[in-house]
């Protein structure tokens, strides 16, 4: 990857660890069924962005160099607290201190435990199922700039190839023999299906929500979050939790991989409408198309409320949204979750990998594809 304008490639300081991700991954998918391994690996083979294994890469390293926290008294088992999606857009984190501690040594090269490195597997893994599925839902017809799956081989096994993933994600999950873990990732998988589900009954043809009211806005926020930065958000507070942190230090995981998480998805959905096909890789104006009102289209009608009849009968077009300044407004909220993500770590000690992760935030809002 070329350098960022400021200088530092998050690449740098994990690119030792990402070069044995793809055939750790490989090794994880490897089905006796010659079929169900190709097509459980097909989406493998082309050239992923790995932000989320990147991300638990960076946290690994960067919360290393945070003090430790004795975690050997087991906690109370709870068996019947309930499951619901934790508890998302409001922030259990105090704001975290602004000021830097002195620049400590930097323990990049060695600093990322066995299960650390699992961990950004099984994100992958995750998220790559979630594509099979999501490109199903969506009747996609391409992915990372090649027939999606289930034009090459059909719904039927890009579905089943997904829940296979999911399959070998667990069995990876459960090897790292640590509850708290494992429950927060299984929520993950949980909170996407939530996310998925709350995105079919939000689309714009949905007669329930006729007016724009502070609520339409509320509910594609928490949507976002199930969809995309619970995954982020969790695999960076799973990433702290292996690494034996403080709960201060656990919670700024989270909130930076949460705002982060959500500045990832407001811009993919901006990017929907100012990028083309081509250079996405993927089709673009999919969401008008598939009937999605996402922020770029909410923030249209919010400013013209009589945008609010062609929201519901689906006619709202492409350049309703782009006479607006939907596009302008959604960057704008992407930029405050980023503020956001950068603060939550502002405590960290100086580090190559917390350069890192804050260099993630500026290539959030600077990415094409
Ligand atoms: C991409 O969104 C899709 C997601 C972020 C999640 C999709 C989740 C599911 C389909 C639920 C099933 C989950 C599992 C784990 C099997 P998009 O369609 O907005 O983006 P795109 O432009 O990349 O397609
Ligand atoms: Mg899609
Ligand atoms: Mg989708």
């Amino acid at each position: 990857a070329a350098p960022s304008p400021i200088g530092i490639d998050p690449l740098q300081s994990v690119a030792k660890e990402l070069k044995f991700l793809t055939g750790n991954i490989q090794q994880l998918l490897g089905s006796g069924h010659p079929m169900l391994d190709t097509v459980a690996k097909y989406y493998t083979q082309s050239e992923g962005k790995y932000v989320r294994p990147m991300l638990v890469l960076l946290m690994s390293q960067a919360t290393a160099l945070t003090v430790k926290h004795d975690r050997s008294t087991p906690q109370a088992l709870d068996v019947d607290s309930p499951m619901s999606p934790s508890t998302v857009l409001s922030d259990s984190n105090p704001s975290s201190p602004l000021t830097s501690p002195p620049v400590v040594e930097d323990l990049s090269d060695t600093s990322v435990l066995p299960s650390q490195r699992r961990l950004a597997e099984i994100t992958e893994l995750i998220h790559t199922a979630s594509l099979l599925h999501d490109d199903v839902i969506d009747n996609s017809i391409s992915r990372r700039s090649a027939p999606s799956a289930n034009i090459q081989f059909g719904n039927k096994m890009a579905v089943l190839a997904g829940d296979f993933m999911l399959g070998r994600a667990s069995v990876a999950l459960a090897r790292l023999r640590d509850p708290e873990v494992t429950e927060l990732l299984a929520t993950v998988i949980a909170n996407l299906i939530e996310g998925e589900f709350m995105q079919l009954r939000n689309t714009a043809s949905d007669e329930k929500h006729p007016v724009y009211s502070q609520e339409t806005m509320e509910y594609y926020l928490q949507k976002t979050y199930l969809k995309s930065a619970s995954l982020i958000s969790k695999s960076t507070r799973a990433a702290a939790i292996l690494g034996n942190c403080s709960p201060d230090v656990v919670e700024a995981a989270y909130s930076y991989g949460k705002n982060l998480g959500l500045a990832f998805q407001l811009v993919d959905d901006m990017l929907d409408y100012t990028i083309s096909g081509a250079e996405l890789g993927k089709p673009a104006g999919a969401d008008l198309e598939l009937g999605l009102a996402t922020a770029p289209l909410l923030f249209a009608w919010k400013d013209n409320k009589e945008l609010g009849t062609l929201v519901g009968r689906r006619f709202a077009e492409d350049g309703d949204v782009k006479r607006s300044n939907g596009i302008e407004q959604t960057r704008a909220m992407a930029e405050d979750y980023i503020n956001k993500a950068r603060e939550a770590i502002a405590f960290f000690p100086e580090s190559q990998a917390k350069a890192g992760l804050l260099d993630m935030c500026t290539k959030v809002l600077q990415r094409r594809k």
